[in-house]
């Protein structure tokens, strides 16, 4: 399949589920949020949350943060996201596909992206995206969902980047990977 059908095939499944999509899934978001804030400081950066589907971490760092931009390819779940985002001054959505974020070199002090890699055609393409918009001395949180990805090879698509490594969380209680990586 080629890179958009895949990334069209992904959107649909997103669009479809987008009603069950926090009942099923809040839970496990949310425990990978607390473990990654633990190993990086939001207060007064410029965030992304790339791949924010229906917004579930918004809540967590937008009275900390100085804005907070949630970038998804599933209208569904952006409709969602933006209900959330309402709720502050600071949080906006756009439908975007995050292997080209429309945001210049640099934008962000820190770019997230929770349980996102495993629906990308090549997940290091996506990284290098993410780490362009991210300025230097910023920090990438990324997540690694463990059923998509073996150990060795997820942190051999962190270390091909070139991103210093902050930090790494596996452990049994969640479903994924975190990264803290320095930019
Ligand atoms: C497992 S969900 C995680 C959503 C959110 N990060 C969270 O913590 O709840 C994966 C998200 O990635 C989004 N996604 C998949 N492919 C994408 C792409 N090419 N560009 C932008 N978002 C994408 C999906 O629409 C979905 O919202």
């Amino acid at each position: 399949m080629s890179g958009w059908k895949n990334k069209r095939t992904v959107m649909q499944r997103y669009d479809l589920t987008a009603e069950m999509y926090e009942e099923r899934y809040a839970k496990e978001q949310e425990a990978k949020y607390l473990a990654a804030l633990q190993n990086v400081s939001v207060a007064g950066c410029a965030v992304l949350d790339a791949g924010c589907g229906s917004g579930l971490f918004f809540s967590h760092v937008a009275g900390e943060v100085k804005l907070v931009f949630g970038v998804d390819i599933s209208r569904k779940l952006l409709f969602k996201a933006k209900d959330q985002a309402n709720a502050f001054e600071n949080v906006m959505v756009l439908q975007a596909d995050v292997d080209h974020l429309p945001f210049r070199e640099g934008f962000f002090d820190i770019v997230f992206a929770f349980t996102v890699l495993q629906n990308m055609p090549k997940p290091s393409v996506t990284l290098g995206e993410l780490k362009r918009v991210t300025k230097g001395g910023g920090k990438l949180v990324v997540t690694g969902l463990k059923k998509a990805f073996e150990l060795n090879k997820f942190v051999d698509i962190l270390e091909g980047k070139g991103l210093g490594m902050d930090s790494f969380i596996d452990c049994e209680d969640l479903k994924c990977y975190v990264a803290t990586l320095s930019v």
